[in-house]
């Protein structure tokens, strides 16, 4: 260990406080902190640093003047496309995933914190009646996705799942993994790899220690994608596999759909070479980025960059001018991915920077645990790239059917566990309806899923309205249905007694629960 070495970079560097408590610290105290310290550019932190900062002071500055809306040339939407293009979409997608030209990126290496749960979000089971975790929908998810392909192509096909995690969520997610059997996925079909860590610091630029011997690290934003794909053989292997399109999503959307048929036809029908999807947004007040462009660039602008009055502005037909609500859902080619992830392109991403309450020891050697926020983590993000698209194609969706993320612990007002199993299980009713099924009570009588007065009055008890219906709980497997396909065979012309539950036995053989309460 060359200290001395070490500690005249840390003080050219105005950080030699982190070698504070050397002296009193154990031979493999200081071998570990040594290891930590000694692969780190602190020049480059510092820049990091500041330039963060100089960014978070512009962002203050709104961008209204700068902001032009999506040209319409390159939108789509779910609900204003008819039927046939829709189903015209779904086909492409399917035989591109036939070709096993499709790849699944899961960005899994965040640390949860509103959660608040001590392993990686994946692991989380909201309390569906099948206990299912996140991980394990989102596999069979591609198991489903890989069997219409299939179905449609004749040939077998494979969609490799790439898990993006972090010192925090890598060996949980692996071991968890493995004790699963892959969920039925092929293990060589699933490739965990890990994102970088930057260090905390306070508002002085001073790196904070977790302990005594341990710098506090948090991963680099979910756009460290790019440099995790630079240093990983990430990459190699798509394309050594021939992947032309990657869609990339976050862990923590129950109702995400790995490798959207319908999605990468949209994007491959207009030839794009980098991809949005997004929701409407609900409320001009909504604090949600936006996709849009600004001085002829694609973005996501944040909803503090914008004032009210330019987020309450409104087409001619009545909808927001600036609606496109970025759910980190993105399509993008090999071609795309390689540019991005060359270091020229990567570098001229820029961290911003999340205020946040960190953890540290103090000049006395003891671990304070603020109140307030006390720092900064550093963070890329996964949309900074779309300003590199040359071909753009943006695909709204609704919210109710994709996008219901799970950020916080229950007892908070929305993204939490409650508002995921709920959120599901309304898709899946809908789903069910759609199939031509009916949901009824012990006694036959059907539960009522457009709230009527007639309804109110017939049940005089007030019971036999929508709530009801909202209240159904349904959970139709992804392994029998990916979104609403093939239920109608199933389901039509049937009635089902609430709790319902479509699921395929480990030989492939549908059960259907009905009427009984597991608690
Ligand atoms: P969030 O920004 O919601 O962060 O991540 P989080 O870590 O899940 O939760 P909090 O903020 O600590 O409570 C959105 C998505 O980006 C991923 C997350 O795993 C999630 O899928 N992410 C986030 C990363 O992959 N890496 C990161 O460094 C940060």
């Amino acid at each position: 260990m060359d200290i001395d070495g070490l500690r005249s970079r840390l003080d050219s560097a105005g950080q030699g406080h982190l070698l504070a408590f050397w002296d009193t610290l154990t031979d493999s105290e200081k071998q570990s902190l040594y290891k930590e310290l000694d692969h780190m550019n602190f020049a480059e932190i510092n820049q990091f640093f500041e330039t963060a900062m100089q960014l978070s002071k512009n962002a203050a500055d709104k961008v209204d003047d700068l902001l032009e809306p999506l040209p319409a040339e390159v939108c789509g939407s779910v609900s204003r496309t008819d039927a046939e293009t829709l189903e015209k979409y779904n086909s492409i997608g399917l035989q591109a995933i036939g070709s096993n030209s499709v790849a699944v990126l899961l960005l899994a290496g965040g640390q949860g914190t509103r959660l608040g749960v001590n392993y990686p979000k994946g692991m989380y089971n909201v309390g569906l009646p099948s206990g299912k975790t996140l991980y394990q929908l989102q596999a069979e998810r591609i198991l489903k996705v890989q069997q219409n392909a299939k179905e449609l192509t004749n040939k077998d096909c494979e969609v490799p799942w790439y898990i993006m995690t972090s010192e925090h969520t890598k060996e949980p997610t692996q071991e968890f993994f493995a004790s699963h059997d892959y969920f039925g996925l092929k293990k060589n079909n699933v490739t965990l790899f890990e994102q970088n860590l930057l260090p905390c610091i306070g508002f002085d630029g001073k790196i904070y220690l977790a302990n005594q011997h341990k710098v506090a690290l948090a991963p680099d934003g979910n756009g460290g994608l790019y440099k995790a794909l630079t240093s990983s053989t990430v990459l190699a292997d798509m394309e050594s596999r021939g992947i032309k399109y990657v869609h990339v999503y976050c862990v923590d959307n129950i109702l995400a759909k790995m490798a959207d048929p319908v999605f990468i036809g949209f994007c491959l029908n207009k030839g794009a070479n980098c991809g949005v999807k997004a929701v409407e947004k609900s409320i001009p007040t909504e604090p949600v980025g936006v996709v849009c462009k600004v001085e002829g660039r694609y973005e996501v602008v944040e909803y503090s960059e914008i004032t009210l009055k330019t987020a309450e502005k409104r087409n001619s037909d009545g909808r927001l001018t600036f609606n496109a609500g970025n759910i980190c859902n993105h399509f993008f080619t090999m071609d795309f991915l390689k540019t991005v992830t060359d270091p020229s392109t990567e570098s001229k991403l820029q961290h911003h920077i999340a205020k946040k309450k960190i953890p540290y020891v103090n000049s006395a050697g003891e671990i304070i645990k603020p109140t307030e926020p006390n720092g900064i983590k550093m963070e890329k993000f996964v949309f900074d790239v779309l300003r590199f698209a040359t071909s753009f194609a943006v695909w709204e969706v609704l919210r109710e059917d994709e996008f219901s993320p799970l950020k916080n612990a229950d007892g908070a007002a929305k993204d939490t566990p409650t508002t995921c199993r709920q959120d599901l299980c309304s898709l899946h009713r809908r789903m069910m309806l759609q199939a031509g099924a009916k949901f009824v009570h012990k006694d036959g009588s059907e539960i009522p899923h457009i709230p009527s007065n007639r309804n109110k009055a017939e049940a005089g008890d007030g019971q036999r309205t929508c709530e009801e219906f909202n209240e159904i709980v349904c959970e139709v497997s992804p392994l029998v249905s990916y979104s609403g396909e093939g239920l109608n065979s199933i389901v039509s012309g049937q009635s089902f007694q609430p709790p319902v539950t479509l699921e395929l036995d480990k030989d492939g053989k549908l059960q259907v629960s009905q009427g009984i309460n597991k608690s």
